[in-house]
């Protein structure tokens, strides 16, 4: 029986029927709405329009879907409209007529609200717990990493050596935030909408603080119109996927970038690398290609959901259905994708003779070698100049800064001395970034012991809510 036959006198098209329905993606909200399912049926217990007998029947029925469903696929039902109207079917089918009375005093549009928060608060769970696995690995290869060195860039030109732990960290810091903003999400979507009705609120006396409860809400939502129509939760979800996913891209440019031949900082993976079925030397990075690839999708979604939403009328539309898939979608991408991220960043080699070779040429030391100046009171401009001036000749003669005669820099400037060798070797110029979130390695020392500290505490409270 369909959920709304009543005042219609003709059938639906049979096209738009089947074109309209949301079963094929939204029978993964299954579990979610048993379980807000079972949370009315209490509450429709206690607003006494379910007897005792009655809440027992309609709360073992709800189990026992679950169990046939865990045991077969679900998605052969080729008439249900939707999850909720599967459920109900189920039901039905199960425990007779009794089973419609559990849709007494609610709509499908609180469900719906209620269901896809559900399943992005444990979407979020198990995101955070992953990115808590990921910069785990990430601090283990940085603590590895000791003090060996290679170039940062800056406008992909050499600028300065840092330490290899410091640009591991760097990814560290992003996927923290990223944690951060998806645990700020879940705070915000954590409110109950079960009670919101239609739009204006239920029409029997439901006790919203039980069922908020029994789904481990913090607390009820406050409007019913609100409650039905929002989605800020799906937006804010799927965009915080999209800087994660950004971030990611990054890392991967990064990795296809540095396995160049070009660069040779880092070898490859086999297990997570492929040949060319033409080239037979190749040996391609497609896990960072993909990872950056799928980043298009998952941005593609964003936008999406954002236009879907923007100019809705309140409160519910069914538009609102459109803004399931993008959710679904990027959560998928992303929970496949972190934990192969973690093993390839497990398994991933780093060349640290050819890190160390770049790190130590191209005038990496040439912004130490003016502070060399400026601490012997040759105002910074002009000391940059004259470092300047050095680099040219260097070009020159096809050299380093630390190759050029003292005569030479002297030259130049009366300021330079001996000591100025010493200041520019690869050591002190690490040395010389000693500020809290600088290079240098005592900094990099501390940093670890922090990040370690903070992803402690992520894996802690992810595993709280798990
Ligand atoms: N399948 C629908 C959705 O996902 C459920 C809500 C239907 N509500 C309605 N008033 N037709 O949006």
């Amino acid at each position: 029986m369909k959920m709304w036959s009543g005042r219609f006198r003709q059938p639906l098209d049979a096209a738009f029927e089947q074109w309209q329905r949301s079963f094929e993606f939204d029978q993964r909200l299954l579990r979610y709405e048993l379980a807000a399912s079972s949370a009315h049926a209490r509450a429709l217990k206690n607003a006494g329009l379910l007897s005792s007998d009655e809440l027992i029947c309609i709360l073992q029925g709800l189990q026992q879907i679950g169990a046939n469903v865990e045991a077969s696929s679900l998605s052969d039902d080729s008439e249900a409209e939707d999850i909720h109207h599967f459920v109900e079917k189920q039901l039905v089918a199960l425990i007779g007529d009794t089973g419609y009375k559990l849709h007494s005093g609610r709509s499908r549009n609180e469900q719906i609200a209620t269901d896809l928060r559900l399943y992005v608060r444990a979407a979020i769970d198990q995101t955070i717990q992953q990115i808590g696995e990921l910069c785990s690995v990430f601090g283990d290869r940085a603590g590895q990493a000791g003090i060996t060195a290679m170039p940062a860039y800056t406008h992909l030109q050499k600028a300065e050596p840092v330490l290899v732990a410091h640009w591991l960290l760097a990814y560290v810091e992003m996927f923290l935030r990223d944690a951060d903003r998806l645990a700020g999400c879940r705070a915000r979507l954590n409110f109950c909408p079960l009670g919101s009705g239609a739009v204006a609120g239920a029409t029997v006396p439901l006790d919203r603080k039980m069922m908020t409860q029994a789904l481990d809400f913090s607390a009820s939502t406050s409007n019913s119109i609100d409650a039905a129509s929002d989605r800020d939760f799906a937006i804010e979800f799927v965009q915080a996927l999209s800087l994660l996913g950004i971030h990611l891209s990054r890392w991967a440019e990064e990795m296809i970038l540095f396995s160049s031949q070009e660069y040779a900082f880092l070898d490859l993976p086999e297990a997570f690398s492929t040949g060319s079925s033409a080239m037979p030397q190749k040996k391609n990075p497609d896990l960072p290609e993909l990872v950056r690839g799928k980043c298009g999708r998952i941005i593609g979604n964003a936008t999406g959901l954002a236009v879907t939403l923007k100019g809705l009328p309140l409160a519910y539309n069914k538009d609102l259905q459109e803004t399931q898939q993008p959710v679904f979608e990027s959560a998928g991408i992303v929970l496949q994708m972190l934990p192969l991220v973690t093993e390839f960043m497990k398994s991933v080699r780093f060349d640290a003779g050819k890190m160390l070779q770049a790190a130590q040429s191209g005038f990496t030391n040439a912004w130490v070698a003016a502070t060399y100046l400026v601490r012997r009171g040759v105002p910074s401009r002009l000391a940059h100049e004259c470092v300047g001036k050095a680099v040219q000749l260097c070009l020159e003669r096809g050299c380093e800064l630390q190759d050029l005669p003292l005569a030479d820099l002297q030259s130049l400037n009366p300021r330079f001395a001996a000591d100025f060798y010493a200041a520019i070797t690869l050591d002190s110029v690490l040395a010389a970034h000693d500020v809290p979130g600088g290079t240098s390695p005592a900094r990099v020392r501390d940093a670890i012991r922090d990040a370690r500290e903070r992803i402690l505490s992520l894996s802690q409270e992810a595993h709280a809510h798990a």
